[in-house]
């Protein structure tokens, strides 16, 4: 059976993937190829990157599955809470809703789209209820035979928090608490007040957090209750407003954007990411009460805090923990394109999930006619991993690309900018040089999975950078420039049976410096899609202050 996955909900990070047989053969988010960061449109570039993959013509698609409900179901939900007072729901919100709805009916949810941009198929279309699109994405991948799954994001069509239960190749629903109680939702709207953009800079809140004091008391906007948390929106909001205008008459004036960070910000973040840890440790505490299952599996967008999922994992409260990766939207397509495999006594597949590198690959004879078009000097490489880790050595920050791209937002040794951990000064070098983001946004380390005890105090398997750790004490030091200020990191341990050639370039750096560890961080500028192809690498190489280059079998140096 094949089929295609898509997430197309027009908010954020269309995507596309396909799957044949249960096993994932690509997948890829929309802003890869279209360079347009989070790009919402139509992702028509990823759905013929995913038939040209496979080799497939879009009529030799069993189904395509949308990773959002049909039509309407936003719209029916938000004039319901509207009408009945249900859930405080503004004037505004119900009229983005109906625009929502007008354009996707328009566009029958992408089915149309897809016979515009792609071509007759007799495949069946699928529209898959989003969270379920998420709990697929999780409970599939993780290689447990049971499992707790807990969908926490901004929103559905119309869901916040979800919880489900996977079992015999089977995912019973449990509870949904709708829209607009969301966990999402606040941190968004605090994320707005702090000056950043909401839905995409959350994790500039989670680095700030550390900074900031214990002190303020956020309980007006979300509380602890039996449901087991519940978000006041209506304070949120302000009155008919559907903007951050509650938190200015409790806190004072928004941060404007760029503006010098006070104490007062990074307290506000502080109590942001505190209230955001209790509320999903208070989810998952119910959800295994209700499922007696202590294997626990995460997505959705929240599930991408990692400072909350370290906590979750180290407070006991659940067994072992698989967070899907591409916890985000871009993620439903993976979701999604399972879903034929519910129902009618069949059953889901059990791929577990070891890496992300799902994307596309170049090869050497086309990364040389690219650097040969540019009329680029470069050196062909003998061994990229040992030149690479000599380079690191030398306190030089290095481009890598290598092998098929990761799909999911972090770079896991294939788009990577790498660098040396052990300088206390080279989170700055990097972020000046490099990446030109905020100073307090904490850079992460890959190292080999047999030195992970070494290093860390958990997450010794932690394959994605999805759980934060402590760093050992007598390690900080070791390590600065991935140690973030509260002596945490959000470790990648690799492995050499699932990375080799990644595994062997820390392997020689450690060999050279007695410190299996890197510092890894996206191939991208600030505001950018990670690279893709060898042209963005190279274009994003001399954009920027990077020292080296290491794609493929060759080596560009400046
Ligand atoms: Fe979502």
């Amino acid at each position: 059976m094949l089929t295609l996955g898509v997430n197309y909900s027009q908010m954020h990070d269309s995507s596309a993937c396909i799957v044949r047989d249960g096993q994932i053969l690509f997948a890829i988010a929309e802003e890869r190829l279209s360079r347009v960061k989070h790009d919402a449109r139509f992702p028509r570039l990823a759905i013929r990157a995913c038939l040209d993959f496979a080799k497939a013509r879009p009529d030799q698609l069993d189904e395509v599955c949308f990773g959002w409900q049909r039509p309407g179901a936003t719209l029916r939900h938000d004039l319901k809470c509207f009408a009945t007072g249900a859930a405080p729901i503004t004037y505004l919100n119900v009229l983005n809703s109906a625009r929502h709805f007008l354009s996707m009916w328009h566009q029958n949810g992408g089915a149309n789209l897809f016979r515009y941009h792609l071509g007759a198929t007799r495949a069946r279309m699928r529209f898959v209820d989003h969270h379920l699109a998420h709990a697929l994405s999780a409970f599939a991948f993780s290689g447990f035979p049971e499992a707790t799954v807990v969908i926490m994001d901004g929103r559905g069509a119309w869901e916040a928090t979800s919880v489900w239960y996977g079992h015999d190749g089977h995912l019973d629903h449990i509870l949904t608490i709708p829209w607009p109680n969301s966990i999402g939702l606040f941190y968004a709207e605090f994320t707005d007040y702090l000056g950043f953009q909401k839905n995409s800079d959350e994790w500039k809140v989670m680095g700030l957090a550390p900074y900031g004091r214990p002190g303020i008391n956020l309980r007006e906007f979300i509380v602890p209750d039996d449901s087991p948390y519940r978000v006041n929106t209506n304070r949120l909001a302000g009155r008919g407003s559907a903007n951050y205008s509650g938190i200015v008459s409790v806190l004072g004036p928004r941060r404007a954007p760029e503006s010098e960070l006070e104490d007062r910000h990074k307290n506000v973040a502080f109590a942001v990411q505190d209230a955001c840890e209790q509320a999903m440790t208070a989810v998952v505490r119910m959800a295994i009460e209700k499922t007696r299952c202590r294997n626990l599996c995460l997505a959705g967008g929240v599930a991408l805090n990692s400072k909350a999922n370290g906590k979750i994992l180290a407070s006991g409260v659940c067994g072992r923990l698989f967070i899907q990766p591409a916890a985000a939207d871009d993620g439903a397509a993976l979701g999604a394109a399972l879903a034929p495999y519910l129902g009618d006594g069949r059953r889901l597949p059990q791929s577990p999930m070891r890496h992300t590198y799902f994307g596309p690959a170049a090869d050497d004879a086309e990364i040389e006619n690219v650097l040969r078009t540019y009329k680029l000097r470069y050196t062909r490489l003998g061994d990229p991993a040992k030149t690479a880790a000599e380079l690191l050595s030398q306190g030089k920050i290095l481009g890598w690309f290598q092998g098929r791209m990761e799909f999911g937002p972090r770079a896991l040794g294939s788009r990577s900018i790498l660098a040396d951990p052990r300088d206390p000064e080279m989170n700055a070098k990097v972020n000046n040089a490099v990446k030109f983001r905020e100073w307090w946004r904490p850079f992460a380390p890959s190292l080999l999975a047999e030195a992970a005890p070494e290093y860390l105090q958990s997450a010794f398997d932690s394959p994605f950078m999805v759980v934060t750790a402590q760093v050992k004490p007598e390690k900080r030091n070791v390590i600065p420039a991935v140690t973030h200020v509260d002596g945490s990191a959000r470790p990648q341990t690799v492995e050499q049976a699932v990375n080799p050639l990644y595994w062997r370039l820390i392997s020689e750096f450690g060999k050279r410096t007695g410190v299996p560890v890197v510092m890894n961080t996206s191939f991208n500028l600030r505001g950018e899609a990670i690279v893709n192809s060898p042209t963005d690498a190279v274009r994003t190489f001399f954009s920027s202050g990077m020292d080296a280059l290491v794609i493929g079998a060759f080596l560009l140096e400046k």
